[in-house]
């Protein structure tokens, strides 16, 4: 079966008529649901002018197909450096395939919308060479490519509303006898996606996760639930922040990963958030059902048949991040009460999106709050909707901070247990990393669902490039991993700068870096930022070392990385970096900045960071 061979038979066909009505296929690559999110509105805009519409990730969509279909959007996000998103890698591959011939594609009518950020340099990457490809084989592009900004004032909203107009209006062009079609008005709700069939029996209790096949490796449609081996905190107890050093066991699973590597962890709701959403939608969580889908989309991957109400709101449903304007609009839809009402129409209009964004968007409101401020109209959901208003469950990423040469079968993360006030009564609380939290495996058996991918940092093989390590606070992690990683292969030429706030509070892992210094192999310098009336920093240590560094990177070839979570401190410490030059090798600050665009180039210098 050779799909290059099906396209190109079908596209020395004619090219047809175009039927009246094209059905829409909206795909999207999404990493963290904003851009499966805008999919799904593209849908429901379409459900409303009656058009039939399916929703799918790329990877999801047997590629080959395109071939058949008449109307497509792809609407894709751009990750980290210009990187597509994890679900659309596998089409990503196929699409730049050699052996597509140009023009496979000609009898297709497409659109491609785009999400980026433009504080990143490859803006929209993704998009845009999607756009220029698809050309390439031939398909019409009914308006060019949308590139919405999470940078802009509004929002990326500010691109993605009226691109979204300009494509119905192409629609229509193409497509006449659509406007003869009475579209659903925008305050009626649409059919549900999916309709539920309540179950006499009670389900068994959640008894966790469905079993892993051995024979595949975890993915993020079959995670593989891993034993908590332990939780502990890293940061004294009297430290503001609470950090934790968490082990899985993943003997049996199948996972290989190796310094760099990255770890996704899906999260659970809280059960008394569970609890709470019962209540307010007034609904026994301990019914079950099963679900038959109206053909927009598939039931989501590894939700159970027969389930829980208890499990799909513990395991699948997001409950609680901030809700966007599209779970606004359908409330409004559903609500009977006038008062209630009237407010959420506000809070979809465009004049009301200064107010939405203070009621919701600053102080971090979850979903779950949004309901309860607004009870009559959350009693009237139906269950039937549930899926079509909450998202699912996004899976977090964490740098893996151990080795599994120095710690067979095991994976350790490092996580920082995120907590902050806004004006909101309650502190905002991360999902993932305050579940991971509460976690305690010595109350009993705990797994977590999990799967391992490739990270972006690359590290010598050469035995003898050493390399320097810039990693403050939980920034560390890929670095213990790699250090421990080193020591195990014998490698030599290990320098680390780490910093925290005080070596009493949350310098963790020292007696580590102790045992490696004593043995010889490792050399550190620390930089405790509070320990002393002014503030120091890893680029501070970076600049009074120089010379080590200046004979390190220009003489003994080492390969330079910077890893954490502060927003200014990789670019502190690429400006030390360039004083160094300047300072050692008497480069102008041109010839600095050239020599670390370079090293950039070359890959000897990399950096990965987090917000
Ligand atoms: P601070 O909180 O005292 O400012 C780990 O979080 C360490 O990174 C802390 O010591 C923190 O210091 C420090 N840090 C904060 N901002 C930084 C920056 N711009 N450059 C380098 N380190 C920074």
């Amino acid at each position: 079966y050779s799909p290059e061979f099906v396209i190109k038979s079908v596209c020395d066909k004619d090219r047809g008529v175009r039927m009246v009505g094209p059905d829409l296929l909206v795909l999207y690559g999404s990493q963290t649901g904003t851009a499966q999110d805008t999919a799904h509105r593209l849908a429901r805009q379409a459900q409303r002018r009656r058009l039939k519409v399916r929703v799918m990730s790329l990877d999801s969509y047997n590629v080959v197909d395109l071939i058949s279909e008449t109307l497509v959007v792809f609407v894709c996000s751009t990750t980290g450096e210009g990187e597509p998103p994890d679900n659309m890698k596998n089409f990503w591959r196929f699409l730049f395939r050699k052996s597509l011939p140009a023009g496979s594609l000609s009898r297709l009518d497409c659109a491609v919308l785009g999400l980026g950020d433009s504080s990143y340099p490859k803006f929209n990457f993704v998009a845009k060479k999607l756009q220029k490809r698809l050309l390439q084989l031939g398909v019409h592009m009914l308006v060019p490519v949308g590139l919405a900004d999470d940078q802009h004032d509004l929002g990326p909203d500010a691109v993605i509303d009226p691109w979204f107009s300009s494509f119905w209006d192409q629609v229509l062009v193409l497509n006449p006898s659509l406007a003869e079609l009475d579209p659903v008005r925008d305050d009626e709700p649409l059919p549900p996606s999916f309709s539920f069939h309540f179950l006499d029996d009670k389900p068994e209790p959640d008894s966790g996760l469905r079993i892993h096949p051995v024979q595949t490796v975890p993915s993020q449609s079959c995670p593989f639930p891993a034993r908590m081996v332990s939780n502990r905190r890293v940061t004294d107890p009297t430290h503001f922040q609470d950090v934790r050093l968490i082990e899985f066991d993943i003997s049996g699973s199948r996972i290989e990963f190796s310094a760099g590597d990255v770890v996704l962890i899906r999260p659970c709701n809280a059960e008394e958030d569970v609890e709470r959403f019962c209540q307010l939608l007034r609904l026994d969580p301990d019914s079950s059902f099963t679900l038959s889908p109206t053909g927009t989309w598939a039931v989501p991957a590894g939700l159970p048949q027969p389930c829980s109400l208890r499990l799909l709101l513990r395991r699948h449903l997001d409950l609680s991040s901030v809700p966007r304007r599209s779970f606004f609009q359908q409330l409004a839809c559903f609500s009977s009460h006038q008062l209630e009402r009237d407010k959420l129409w506000e809070f979809c209009s465009a004049s009301g999106q200064d107010q939405l964004h203070a009621y919701c968007t600053r102080p971090r409101r979850t979903a779950l709050e949004v309901l309860a401020d607004f009870p009559h109209t959350t009693a009237e959901i139906k269950v039937d909707y549930l899926l079509d208003l909450f998202p699912e469950i996004q899976a977090r990423s964490f740098s893996i901070a151990s080795s599994l040469k120095a710690h067979p079968d095991r994976l350790q993360i490092l996580v920082a247990v995120v907590q902050y006030r806004t004006k909101l009564h309650r502190p905002r609380r991360g999902l993932c990393s305050s579940w991971l939290a509460s976690l305690d495996p010595q109350q009993g058996e705990v797994s977590v669902p999990l799967w391992v991918k490739k990270g972006s940092l690359r590290f010598p093989t050469d035995p003898d490039t050493p390399v320097v390590l810039v990693g403050p606070g939980t920034g560390v992690a890929p670095f213990r991993s790699l250090l421990q990683e080193r020591l195990m292969e014998g490698k030599t030429g290990n320098v680390l700068f780490f910093g925290c706030r005080s070596e009493s509070k949350d310098f963790f892992f020292s007696s580590e870096w102790e045992d490696m210094m004593k043995a010889g192999h490792l050399l550190l310098f620390t930089a405790f930022s509070r320990d002393q009336e002014e503030k120091v920093y890893v680029q501070h240590r970076v600049k009074e070392n120089s010379a080590l560094l200046w004979d390190l990177i220009t003489k003994k070839k080492a390969w330079f990385y910077i890893a954490g979570n502060s927003k200014q401190m990789p670019g502190g410490v690429r400006d030390a970096l360039k004083e160094v030059f300047q300072l050692e090798g008497g480069d102008s600050a041109d010839e600095a900045e050239h020599r670390l665009v370079l090293m950039e180039q070359t890959g000897r210098l990399q950096r990965e960071t987090w917000s």
